[in-house]
């Protein structure tokens, strides 16, 4: 049950810059520039706003009307929506997909850390052998796992201190430094000679491109992105003052996050044209384009070394306000339902995430060749969460709101008890109840049987 008085966010400010912080994050950097000049360019990105509109926006405001009403953690506000039934097992689902989540996504956030620590140090830019040194540094027994845990309790920390004076805290000085950070970079990739090809390749739209499959890499990306389907924003509408507009902040969230991944593209993709250092066409969404084939853009700049460092810190500034936003369903979980303090929630919470996180990494090493249905541990923990549990665990939630919670008390909150007055309120509903489930109904199913849609 819950225990004592709810923390809440103090300012609107604050509001955005934690759930922006959330969305923002290594979808957006690092997988969706691949995943968009992959798959016709312009044409992804069109289909791609068009999820985050149809929708990103209307599962993002199920989940703050969830958790505002409810007042409490993911698992906490289905069980008091309603009572008796067997809706808490959505809430569950999104625990365990944090776990996870955060499991796979701290591996590569580590990795963010070393490479900061190899820009700073000069290393980075002296390798001769960019795929050698990542394969040497990734495969390596321990180094990792230490990156790792670092990320882990930089995370915990900032969990630990609380919503105001640790999430919104730091969310609120992170997220513009982010920002001004990524728009920097991003002028000086697309001024670069030669990169007006890939600022062409990013957008022009190759329709000839588009298939089922791009379509639902376009909704997968997009969920993940959003940081939608396991209750983090659940938790984060608990933290939700009562007079805050939630389709408006759903709005801006999604806007921030839409940016922010084009303008991290045209930081990355136009570089890569401009020094052809790679085959865009060739590559996996995996490791090689952050830590293989940018340090080689960075190498070959005037300035690199400050490009790289620059880029490597935005990179686990991304992840960190990501990371705090999935431990954060755990912990708040833990506190309200098993009475547990703040700190020891964090503690246990962040622990037994290390350890499942411990072989995700240690699957590029020293577990490499142990697989589970063909996938390492990673690839299993990634597609498994990415694919399949948050595409169902949107496909509930909006199932929840459209046909359990009901018109009336969704009105009810999303217009603050009737101080706010708009049609979109009626607009999105319908879109809640009807179009969102069967669009992402189809989506969940078919990523049950295509391999690698947000992987
Ligand atoms: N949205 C983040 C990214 O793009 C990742 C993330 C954070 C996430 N919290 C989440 C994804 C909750 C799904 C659910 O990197």
């Amino acid at each position: 049950m819950p225990s004592g008085s709810r923390d809440s966010f103090t300012s609107k400010f604050g509001i955005i810059a934690a759930a922006a912080g959330s969305a923002v994050g290594l979808g957006n950097i690092w997988r969706f520039p691949l995943v968009t000049t992959q798959n016709g360019g312009g044409a992804f990105l069109l289909l791609y706003i068009g999820f985050i509109l149809l929708i990103g926006i209307p599962v993002m405001l199920s989940e703050f009307t969830i958790g505002r009403r409810a007042q409490l953690n993911a698992f906490g506000s289905f069980k008091k929506l309603a009572p008796g039934t067997p809706w808490y097992l959505v809430g569950s689902l999104g625990i365990v997909t944090a776990f996870a989540i955060l499991a796979f996504y701290s591996t590569v956030a580590g990795w963010t850390l070393e490479y900061l620590v190899q820009s700073i140090s000069g290393k980075l830019l002296h390798t001769q052998d960019m795929e050698k040194n990542f394969a040497d540094f990734s495969t390596h027994p321990y180094r990792p796992l230490v990156w790792q845990l670092v990320f882990m309790l930089l995370t915990a920390v900032v969990v630990y201190a609380g919503i105001q004076k640790g999430i919104e805290k730091y969310t609120k000085i992170l997220m513009p430094i982010l920002l001004v950070l990524i728009i920097f970079v991003a002028i000086r990739a697309v001024s670069l000679p030669g990169a007006g090809e890939g600022v062409k390749y990013l957008f022009v739209p190759d329709w000839g491109a588009v298939n089922f499959k791009t379509v639902l890499m376009a909704l997968g990306q997009a969920a993940f992105s959003l940081s939608i389907g396991m209750g983090t924003l659940i938790t984060y509408g608990s933290y939700i003052q009562k007079d805050n507009n939630l389709l408006k902040t759903s709005a801006q969230v999604a806007l921030a996050d839409t940016s922010i991944a084009i303008l991290s593209s045209l930081m990355v993709i136009p570089a890569i044209f401009a020094f052809s250092v790679g085959y865009i066409d060739q590559m996996s969404p995996g490791p090689g384009l952050v830590f293989e084939v940018l340090p080689n853009v960075f190498k070959s700049m005037s300035g690199g070394i400050i490009f790289a460092i620059i880029f490597f810190f935005l990179l686990a500034v991304a992840a960190l306000t990501s990371t705090i936003s999935v431990l954060e369903v755990v912990v708040a979980y833990l506190k309200e339902e098993l009475n547990f303090s703040r700190g020891k929630a964090t503690l246990i919470g962040s622990v037994s995430i290390s350890v499942l996180g411990v072989f995700a990494t240690m699957s590029f090493g020293p577990l490499a060749e142990f697989q589970i249905f063909g996938q390492t541990i990673f690839g299993l923990l990634n597609y498994a969460s990415a694919n399949i549990m948050l595409t169902f665990g949107a496909l509930l939630i909006v199932i929840f709101v459209g046909w359990r919670m009901r018109k009336i008390a969704f009105m009810e909150e999303v217009s603050n008890n009737g101080e706010l007055v708009s049609i979109m309120f009626k607009i999105v509903f319908f879109i809640i109840r009807y179009i969102a489930p069967v669009a992402i109904g189809i989506i969940a199913v078919a990523a049950l049987f295509i391999k690698g849609i947000t992987g």
